[in-house]
């Protein structure tokens, strides 16, 4: 955990912020894999960390704005748990670690909640994403599973995306932890790579990199050389020369930030000519999206000006034709970019998904795009200092996207079907790196950048 104070000023940032009412947020309880004691690894609810930082089941947590109280809900170790699970620091002893005063049993909260309602007052809470939680939030509220969504707190969602959107200098230092991490699962995938082994090989020895770092992958690990399938989870396939092999992984450290690279290589260890070709303009993507990308400056501006290089690169080997403008105007870039540049990272690997995309990655000033592909991009608002989000574009040879598209000719006046046809078995390319916003641009986040050069990651595939 962090110090208590970081604890403290957060929730009283939310006091002020809420203003009246009582701010509820609940803790995750155990979920059960395939019997009730077989659980899936505990991972704490995001919201409930970054205000209450404790990382054990069972706990919610209540900000009281009129009376002023924070409370822990929970129940001390009884002689079971002591046996079976060792014991744990008193609830008292939990909550002043969070800077908390005062604590009640769990069944206690059910109380405190209805004599709120019944003086009419607000009880704000999070939109709940866990079967569990939304069980004990309809239970406590007395609302039907069904009817929850109507009672969430907008004012709730809008000011935690506000506090947690700008990264604290504690919250840095983890990401770049989970960064190092990340970096040493990246270069193993490459060290092991080569025709013959199955992917999960891989897959498993670099979950292992990040269970070691005493955490845990920060999602399911992507790791496929059927690289044009953006979020592949399947790893059993024996890897083959002349593919392409994409490892999109992070880590999570044990407070619960998120890296997340991509990196996509040869499985032979040397790129041929038409690989090289289109890698190079992904890295000029990325690249040039992290010289732009600084506060003040559109998220979707920086999506956009990605697009136009691959746009620019794809014209220039005979893919694509026409106004490099008007094309990325038409969405044609999408055939081979179907996706957005990135989005912000940090307790979540997709930072605050769960309070709806809409709220963490637009605002008043910027609605998402209904055009396929940029309709995908999570981050659209202005950037600003301490924002942390990653830059991730791509190529891909998706050959039933690219079916479709020729047979409806759709944006056939930017692209030559013709030769796209010749990248049918291609596969795809997607580099990601992460970065943090500061006074005047944007820093690279972690101790060394992942080997992304032809020269840098031939050399690590080598060794
Ligand atoms: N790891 C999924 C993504 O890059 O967004
Ligand atoms: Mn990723
Ligand atoms: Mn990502």
């Amino acid at each position: 955990m962090f110090e208590q104070d970081i604890y403290v000023n957060r929730r009283n940032n939310l006091r002020q912020m809420i203003s009246s009412g009582v701010i509820l947020f609940l803790g995750h309880n155990e979920s059960p894999t395939n019997y009730a004691g077989n659980t899936y690894r505990f991972r704490q609810d995001s919201n409930f960390l970054y205000f209450f930082g404790l990382n054990l089941p069972q706990l919610a947590g209540v900000i009281d704005i009129e009376d002023g109280t924070d409370c822990l809900y929970g129940n001390d170790t009884d002689i079971e748990d002591i046996i079976w699970n060792g014991d744990l620091p008193s609830m008292q002893e939990q909550a002043s670690q969070a800077g908390i005063n005062s604590v009640s049993p769990f069944r206690d909260l059910r109380i405190k909640l209805l004599s709120a309602i019944r003086k009419g007052r607000k009880i704000h809470f999070l939109p709940p994403y866990r079967g569990e939680s939304k069980i004990v939030l309809s239970e406590l509220l007395g609302v039907r599973i069904s009817d929850l969504e109507n009672y969430v707190s907008k004012k709730l969602i809008k000011s935690v995306v506000k506090l947690r959107s700008e990264k604290e200098p504690c919250e840095i230092a983890e990401i770049e932890k989970a960064c190092d991490t990340g970096y040493e699962m990246h270069t193993l995938a490459m060290r092991m790579c080569k025709p013959g082994i199955y992917e999960y090989q891989i897959t498993g020895a670099i979950e292992g990199v990040a269970t070691g770092a005493n955490g845990m992958p920060s999602f399911p690990i992507i790791q496929s050389q059927n690289s044009e399938i953006l979020h592949n989870h399947n790893h059993n396939n024996i890897l083959q020369a002349g593919k392409l092999m994409v490892t999109d992984a992070g880590a999570e450290t044990y407070m619960g930030y998120a890296s997340d690279f991509t990196r996509t290589i040869p499985v032979d260890g040397k790129f041929t000519k038409k690989q090289l070709d289109i890698y190079n303009i992904v890295l000029a993507a990325n690249n040039h999206a992290q010289k732009i990308a600084k506060p003040d400056v559109f998220y979707y501006d920086v999506h956009t000006a990605a697009a136009k290089i691959i746009t620019e690169g794809l014209k220039d080997i005979g893919l694509m034709k026409g106004n490099v403008d008007e094309a990325v105007i038409n969405g044609a870039h999408a055939l081979f970019f179907p996706h957005g540049l990135g989005h912000m990272m940090g307790l979540d690997v997709h930072d605050m998904e769960d309070l709806g995309e809409n709220y963490v990655g637009y605002d008043d000033e910027i609605q998402r795009s209904t055009q396929f592909g940029t309709a995908y991009l999570r981050l659209g608002r202005r950037l600003k200092t301490n924002f942390v989000l990653t830059v991730e574009p791509g190529i891909y040879f998706i050959p039933a996207l690219i079916a479709k598209w020729d047979s409806e000719r759709i944006n056939s006046s930017f692209i030559d079907f013709g030769k796209v046809r010749e990248y049918l078995d291609f596969g795809g390319i997607r580099l990601e790196d992460n970065i943090v916003i500061t006074n005047d641009g944007c820093r690279m986040l972690g101790k060394r950048r992942i080997p992304v050069t032809k020269e840098e990651v031939e050399e690590e595939m080598s060794k």
